[in-house]
Protein backbone atom coordinates (compact mmCIF):
# COMPACT_ATOMS: atom_id res chain seq x y z
CA UNK A 1 0.00 0.00 0.00
CA UNK A 2 1.62 3.36 -0.90
CA UNK A 3 1.50 5.92 2.21
CA UNK A 4 -1.82 7.91 2.00
CA UNK A 5 -2.39 10.80 3.72
CA UNK A 6 -5.21 10.97 6.56
CA UNK A 7 -8.42 12.41 6.47
CA UNK A 8 -7.39 14.24 9.19
CA UNK A 9 -4.41 15.48 7.46
CA UNK A 10 -6.18 16.56 4.38
CA UNK A 11 -8.73 18.33 6.37
CA UNK A 12 -6.01 20.24 7.98
CA UNK A 13 -4.52 20.78 4.67
CA UNK A 14 -7.69 21.63 3.07
CA UNK A 15 -7.77 24.13 6.21
CA UNK A 16 -4.31 25.79 5.49
CA UNK A 17 -5.29 26.11 2.16
CA UNK A 18 -8.44 28.11 2.71
CA UNK A 19 -6.31 30.67 4.83
CA UNK A 20 -4.29 31.55 2.13
CA UNK A 21 -1.12 29.03 3.04
CA UNK A 22 0.78 26.45 0.37
CA UNK A 23 0.27 22.84 0.26
CA UNK A 24 2.16 20.36 -1.51
CA UNK A 25 0.03 17.26 -2.81
CA UNK A 26 -0.02 13.83 -5.08
CA UNK A 27 -1.62 14.04 -8.37
CA UNK A 28 -0.86 11.10 -10.89
CA UNK A 29 1.08 12.28 -12.79
CA UNK A 30 3.04 14.58 -10.60
CA UNK A 31 2.88 16.34 -7.47
CA UNK A 32 1.67 19.85 -7.54
CA UNK A 33 2.58 22.77 -5.14
CA UNK A 34 -1.14 24.21 -4.47
CA UNK A 35 -2.98 27.47 -3.24
CA UNK A 36 -6.21 29.23 -3.43
CA UNK A 37 -6.14 30.16 -6.97
CA UNK A 38 -9.21 32.76 -5.91
CA UNK A 39 -6.40 34.26 -4.07
CA UNK A 40 -3.57 36.12 -5.42
CA UNK A 41 -1.49 36.55 -2.43
CA UNK A 42 -1.51 33.02 -2.08
CA UNK A 43 -0.76 32.15 -5.43
CA UNK A 44 2.34 35.24 -4.80
CA UNK A 45 3.62 32.62 -2.34
CA UNK A 46 3.80 29.61 -5.02
CA UNK A 47 6.33 31.90 -7.20
CA UNK A 48 8.31 33.02 -4.35
CA UNK A 49 8.67 29.57 -3.52
CA UNK A 50 9.19 27.85 -6.98
CA UNK A 51 11.39 30.82 -8.03
CA UNK A 52 9.80 31.49 -11.47
CA UNK A 53 8.74 34.46 -13.14
CA UNK A 54 5.09 36.03 -12.17
CA UNK A 55 3.88 35.63 -15.82
CA UNK A 56 3.56 32.38 -16.25
CA UNK A 57 0.33 30.98 -16.24
CA UNK A 58 -0.81 28.27 -13.75
CA UNK A 59 -3.39 25.35 -13.79
CA UNK A 60 -6.09 25.45 -11.91
CA UNK A 61 -6.62 22.10 -10.25
CA UNK A 62 -11.23 21.09 -9.94
CA UNK A 63 -12.80 18.38 -7.84
CA UNK A 64 -15.89 18.51 -10.05
CA UNK A 65 -17.10 19.40 -13.47
CA UNK A 66 -19.85 21.45 -11.76
CA UNK A 67 -17.66 24.06 -10.77
CA UNK A 68 -16.22 24.58 -14.81
CA UNK A 69 -18.44 27.48 -15.41
CA UNK A 70 -16.74 29.40 -12.17
CA UNK A 71 -13.31 29.51 -14.45
CA UNK A 72 -13.94 29.03 -17.88
CA UNK A 73 -16.72 30.70 -20.35
CA UNK A 74 -17.79 29.58 -24.21
CA UNK A 75 -16.72 25.93 -23.33
CA UNK A 76 -16.79 24.12 -26.79
CA UNK A 77 -18.54 21.22 -26.78
CA UNK A 78 -15.02 19.44 -27.47
CA UNK A 79 -14.13 20.46 -23.60
CA UNK A 80 -17.07 18.47 -22.32
CA UNK A 81 -16.51 15.60 -24.67
CA UNK A 82 -12.80 15.51 -23.18
CA UNK A 83 -13.93 16.19 -19.71
CA UNK A 84 -16.38 12.98 -19.85
CA UNK A 85 -13.62 10.19 -21.28
CA UNK A 86 -10.72 11.93 -19.43
CA UNK A 87 -11.18 13.34 -15.89
CA UNK A 88 -10.17 13.21 -13.41
CA UNK A 89 -7.11 12.48 -15.23
CA UNK A 90 -4.05 13.63 -17.02
CA UNK A 91 -5.28 15.76 -19.51
CA UNK A 92 -5.24 19.67 -19.00
CA UNK A 93 -7.72 22.63 -21.27
CA UNK A 94 -6.87 25.86 -22.00
CA UNK A 95 -10.07 27.23 -22.32
CA UNK A 96 -11.39 30.95 -22.32
CA UNK A 97 -11.55 32.42 -18.82
CA UNK A 98 -14.18 32.92 -17.14
CA UNK A 99 -14.91 37.48 -15.55
CA UNK A 100 -13.38 37.43 -12.55
CA UNK A 101 -10.51 34.72 -12.55
CA UNK A 102 -7.08 36.53 -11.24
CA UNK A 103 -4.79 37.51 -13.16
CA UNK A 104 -2.09 35.79 -11.39
CA UNK A 105 -3.27 32.18 -12.70
CA UNK A 106 -3.79 33.23 -16.12
CA UNK A 107 -0.70 34.73 -16.28
CA UNK A 108 -2.77 37.99 -17.89
CA UNK A 109 -4.19 36.34 -20.74
CA UNK A 110 -7.66 35.56 -21.74
CA UNK A 111 -7.15 31.96 -21.13
CA UNK A 112 -7.11 29.74 -18.26
CA UNK A 113 -5.60 26.26 -17.71
CA UNK A 114 -8.05 23.47 -15.67
CA UNK A 115 -8.29 19.98 -14.74
CA UNK A 116 -9.27 17.31 -12.32
CA UNK A 117 -6.85 15.05 -11.27
CA UNK A 118 -6.67 11.47 -10.69
CA UNK A 119 -5.28 10.73 -7.46
CA UNK A 120 -7.83 9.92 -4.52
CA UNK A 121 -5.78 12.16 -2.35
CA UNK A 122 -5.77 15.34 -4.60
CA UNK A 123 -9.48 14.49 -5.38
CA UNK A 124 -10.21 14.53 -1.24
CA UNK A 125 -8.52 17.87 -0.94
CA UNK A 126 -10.18 19.31 -3.57
CA UNK A 127 -13.57 18.58 -2.32
CA UNK A 128 -12.56 18.96 1.58
CA UNK A 129 -11.20 22.70 -0.06
CA UNK A 130 -14.21 23.63 -2.10
CA UNK A 131 -17.34 25.35 -0.51
CA UNK A 132 -18.33 28.42 1.44
CA UNK A 133 -16.89 29.61 4.43
CA UNK A 134 -17.05 33.21 6.16
CA UNK A 135 -18.87 35.00 3.03
CA UNK A 136 -15.89 33.57 1.05
CA UNK A 137 -16.09 31.40 -2.13
CA UNK A 138 -13.43 28.10 -2.58
CA UNK A 139 -13.33 26.28 -5.50
CA UNK A 140 -10.33 26.36 -7.34
CA UNK A 141 -6.36 25.15 -6.29
CA UNK A 142 -4.01 26.88 -8.44
CA UNK A 143 -0.76 24.02 -8.72
CA UNK A 144 2.41 24.07 -10.64
CA UNK A 145 4.34 21.00 -10.36
CA UNK A 146 6.64 21.20 -7.21
CA UNK A 147 9.69 21.43 -8.20
CA UNK A 148 11.99 24.90 -8.34
CA UNK A 149 11.53 26.77 -11.13
CA UNK A 150 13.46 25.04 -14.28
CA UNK A 151 14.14 21.47 -12.69
CA UNK A 152 12.63 18.24 -12.83
CA UNK A 153 9.10 17.63 -11.31
CA UNK A 154 8.55 15.73 -8.11
CA UNK A 155 6.87 12.26 -8.40
CA UNK A 156 6.85 11.30 -4.51
CA UNK A 157 6.93 13.28 -1.03
CA UNK A 158 10.48 13.09 -0.20
CA UNK A 159 11.25 14.41 -3.28
CA UNK A 160 9.21 17.51 -2.91
CA UNK A 161 10.56 17.91 0.71
CA UNK A 162 14.18 17.71 -0.38
CA UNK A 163 13.12 20.43 -2.81
CA UNK A 164 10.85 22.63 -1.22
CA UNK A 165 10.38 21.34 2.47
CA UNK A 166 10.86 24.78 4.12
CA UNK A 167 8.91 26.59 1.68
CA UNK A 168 5.45 24.08 2.19
CA UNK A 169 2.85 24.47 4.69
CA UNK A 170 1.75 20.94 4.42
CA UNK A 171 3.21 18.22 2.08
CA UNK A 172 0.77 15.65 1.86
CA UNK A 173 2.24 12.18 1.04
CA UNK A 174 -0.11 9.58 -1.31
CA UNK A 175 3.25 7.33 -2.61
CA UNK A 176 4.71 7.45 -6.15
CA UNK A 177 2.49 9.41 -8.86
CA UNK A 178 1.39 6.31 -11.33
CA UNK A 179 1.98 8.45 -14.53
CA UNK A 180 5.23 10.02 -13.70
CA UNK A 181 5.01 12.74 -16.24
CA UNK A 182 3.10 16.34 -16.09
CA UNK A 183 -0.16 16.07 -17.76
CA UNK A 184 -1.25 16.62 -21.80
CA UNK A 185 -2.30 20.61 -22.11
CA UNK A 186 -4.83 21.05 -24.53
CA UNK A 187 -5.58 24.65 -26.22
CA UNK A 188 -9.35 24.43 -26.89
CA UNK A 189 -9.74 28.71 -26.65
CA UNK A 190 -9.38 29.30 -30.14
CA UNK A 191 -11.63 27.13 -31.76
CA UNK A 192 -9.48 24.13 -32.92
CA UNK A 193 -7.39 21.58 -30.45
CA UNK A 194 -4.10 22.73 -30.43
CA UNK A 195 -1.47 20.04 -28.34
CA UNK A 196 0.33 22.87 -26.03
CA UNK A 197 2.62 20.21 -23.91
CA UNK A 198 2.57 16.00 -25.07
CA UNK A 199 1.84 13.61 -21.94
CA UNK A 200 -0.19 10.27 -21.93
CA UNK A 201 -2.82 10.82 -23.14
CA UNK A 202 -1.95 11.07 -27.25
CA UNK A 203 -3.14 12.85 -29.71
CA UNK A 204 -5.06 10.56 -31.48
CA UNK A 205 -7.18 9.71 -28.11
CA UNK A 206 -8.18 13.03 -27.96
CA UNK A 207 -9.00 13.10 -31.79
CA UNK A 208 -10.94 9.85 -31.56
CA UNK A 209 -13.17 11.52 -28.67
CA UNK A 210 -13.36 15.05 -30.25
CA UNK A 211 -13.40 13.79 -34.06
CA UNK A 212 -11.13 16.41 -34.60
CA UNK A 213 -7.58 16.61 -36.23
CA UNK A 214 -5.33 17.71 -33.09
CA UNK A 215 -3.18 20.46 -34.39
CA UNK A 216 0.25 21.21 -32.80
CA UNK A 217 1.89 24.13 -31.19
CA UNK A 218 2.71 27.10 -33.33
CA UNK A 219 4.55 30.18 -32.41
CA UNK A 220 1.35 32.02 -31.98
CA UNK A 221 0.29 29.41 -29.05
CA UNK A 222 0.04 30.92 -25.36
CA UNK A 223 3.17 30.99 -23.26
CA UNK A 224 3.80 27.70 -21.75
CA UNK A 225 6.56 27.69 -19.26
CA UNK A 226 7.20 23.93 -20.24
CA UNK A 227 7.73 25.09 -23.42
CA UNK A 228 11.68 26.72 -22.56
CA UNK A 229 13.79 24.37 -24.03
CA UNK A 230 15.77 23.91 -20.87
CA UNK A 231 12.66 22.85 -18.78
CA UNK A 232 12.80 19.57 -16.74
CA UNK A 233 16.83 19.29 -16.55
CA UNK A 234 18.95 17.64 -14.04
CA UNK A 235 21.93 19.19 -13.13
CA UNK A 236 24.16 17.12 -14.82
CA UNK A 237 24.81 17.28 -18.31
CA UNK A 238 22.56 14.85 -20.14
CA UNK A 239 22.98 13.61 -23.37
CA UNK A 240 19.94 11.83 -25.94
CA UNK A 241 22.27 8.81 -28.01
CA UNK A 242 20.44 6.68 -30.40
CA UNK A 243 20.25 2.87 -28.84
CA UNK A 244 22.75 1.85 -31.82
CA UNK A 245 24.86 4.86 -30.92
CA UNK A 246 25.29 3.88 -27.68
CA UNK A 247 28.29 1.55 -28.05
CA UNK A 248 30.70 3.49 -29.82
CA UNK A 249 29.75 6.83 -27.44
CA UNK A 250 30.46 4.70 -24.27
CA UNK A 251 33.79 3.84 -25.38
CA UNK A 252 34.50 7.38 -26.89
CA UNK A 253 34.14 8.73 -23.45
CA UNK A 254 35.76 6.59 -21.29
CA UNK A 255 37.80 7.89 -18.33
CA UNK A 256 34.63 10.11 -17.47
CA UNK A 257 32.54 9.90 -14.92
CA UNK A 258 29.20 8.29 -16.77
CA UNK A 259 25.56 7.77 -15.74
CA UNK A 260 23.31 5.63 -18.46
CA UNK A 261 19.78 5.23 -18.21
CA UNK A 262 18.45 2.71 -20.96
CA UNK A 263 15.93 -0.42 -21.70
CA UNK A 264 18.75 -2.24 -21.91
CA UNK A 265 20.34 -3.94 -19.65
CA UNK A 266 24.32 -2.98 -18.99
CA UNK A 267 26.74 -4.98 -21.34
CA UNK A 268 29.33 -6.97 -19.93
CA UNK A 269 32.63 -5.23 -18.54
CA UNK A 270 30.19 -1.84 -17.55
CA UNK A 271 31.95 -1.86 -14.10
CA UNK A 272 32.85 1.62 -14.06
CA UNK A 273 29.24 3.03 -15.68
CA UNK A 274 26.39 3.67 -13.07
CA UNK A 275 24.16 2.28 -15.30
CA UNK A 276 19.73 2.24 -14.45
CA UNK A 277 17.85 -0.07 -16.54
CA UNK A 278 14.25 1.42 -17.24
CA UNK A 279 10.97 -0.47 -18.22
CA UNK A 280 10.84 -1.11 -21.87
CA UNK A 281 7.05 -0.43 -21.93
CA UNK A 282 6.11 3.13 -22.08
CA UNK A 283 3.72 3.42 -18.70
CA UNK A 284 6.40 1.84 -16.39
CA UNK A 285 9.25 4.04 -18.08
CA UNK A 286 7.31 7.22 -17.61
CA UNK A 287 6.58 6.64 -14.38
CA UNK A 288 10.32 6.09 -13.39
CA UNK A 289 11.76 8.40 -15.52
CA UNK A 290 12.31 11.69 -13.24
CA UNK A 291 13.34 9.35 -9.94
CA UNK A 292 15.73 7.90 -12.28
CA UNK A 293 16.87 11.41 -13.74
CA UNK A 294 16.92 12.16 -10.10
CA UNK A 295 19.03 9.53 -8.45
CA UNK A 296 21.24 9.70 -11.81
CA UNK A 297 21.53 13.29 -10.78
CA UNK A 298 22.52 12.93 -7.59
CA UNK A 299 25.70 10.70 -8.37
CA UNK A 300 27.92 13.89 -9.71
CA UNK A 301 28.91 12.10 -13.07
CA UNK A 302 30.27 14.23 -15.84
CA UNK A 303 27.43 13.17 -18.02
CA UNK A 304 24.10 11.28 -17.85
CA UNK A 305 23.76 9.25 -21.38
CA UNK A 306 19.95 8.38 -22.04
CA UNK A 307 19.58 5.74 -24.97
CA UNK A 308 16.87 7.33 -26.62
CA UNK A 309 13.07 5.73 -26.67
CA UNK A 310 11.54 4.92 -29.74
CA UNK A 311 10.07 7.87 -31.56
CA UNK A 312 6.73 6.65 -31.64
CA UNK A 313 3.19 8.43 -30.86
CA UNK A 314 2.69 6.37 -27.63
CA UNK A 315 6.53 8.05 -26.44
CA UNK A 316 5.85 11.48 -27.62
CA UNK A 317 5.64 12.71 -23.72
CA UNK A 318 8.65 11.04 -22.40
CA UNK A 319 10.73 11.84 -25.56
CA UNK A 320 9.63 15.36 -24.95
CA UNK A 321 10.87 15.51 -21.24
CA UNK A 322 14.28 13.82 -22.18
CA UNK A 323 14.48 16.38 -25.04
CA UNK A 324 13.96 19.15 -22.98
CA UNK A 325 16.32 17.72 -20.29
CA UNK A 326 19.24 17.00 -22.68
CA UNK A 327 19.10 20.82 -23.90
CA UNK A 328 21.93 23.08 -22.96
CA UNK A 329 19.74 26.17 -24.17
O1 LIG B 1 0.42 17.30 -14.57
C1 LIG B 1 0.41 18.50 -14.43
O2 LIG B 1 -0.07 19.27 -15.27
C2 LIG B 1 1.00 19.07 -13.13
C3 LIG B 1 0.12 18.65 -11.97
C4 LIG B 1 0.57 19.25 -10.67
O3 LIG B 1 -1.22 19.00 -12.25
N1 LIG B 1 1.12 20.47 -13.21
C5 LIG B 1 2.03 21.09 -13.98
O4 LIG B 1 2.04 22.46 -13.82
O5 LIG B 1 2.77 20.50 -14.73
P1 LIG B 1 3.18 23.36 -14.39
O6 LIG B 1 2.86 24.75 -13.97
O7 LIG B 1 4.50 22.84 -14.00
O8 LIG B 1 2.97 23.26 -15.92
C6 LIG B 1 1.74 23.71 -16.45
C7 LIG B 1 1.96 24.34 -17.76
C8 LIG B 1 2.88 25.52 -17.67
O9 LIG B 1 3.84 25.36 -18.67
C9 LIG B 1 1.97 26.69 -17.93
O10 LIG B 1 2.63 27.72 -18.63
C10 LIG B 1 0.87 26.07 -18.75
O11 LIG B 1 0.69 24.83 -18.20
N2 LIG B 1 -0.37 26.82 -18.64
C11 LIG B 1 -1.15 27.01 -17.57
N3 LIG B 1 -2.18 27.83 -17.85
C12 LIG B 1 -2.06 28.16 -19.16
C13 LIG B 1 -2.79 28.99 -20.05
N4 LIG B 1 -3.86 29.67 -19.67
N5 LIG B 1 -2.35 29.08 -21.32
C14 LIG B 1 -1.25 28.41 -21.73
N6 LIG B 1 -0.51 27.62 -20.93
C15 LIG B 1 -0.90 27.50 -19.67
MG1 LIG C 1 6.41 22.31 -14.05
Amino acid sequence: MPPQSTPAEIERAAAVLRAGGLVAFPTETVYGLGADASNPAAVAKIFAAKGRPQDHPVIVHLGSVDLLPRWAQDIPASALLLAAAFWPGPLTLILKRAAGVPDCVTGGQDTVGVRIPGHPVALELLRAFAGEDGGRVFSGIAAPSANRFGRISPTTAAHVRAELGGAVDVVLDGGECIVGIESTILDLSRGRAVLLRPGQITPAQIAAVIGAEVELRDNQAPRVSGALDSHYAPRTPLELVAAVDLPARLAALRGKKLAVLARAEAPAGMKDVSWQTAPRAVAGYAHELYASLRRLDALGCDLILVEAPPPAPEWQGVNDRLRRASSND
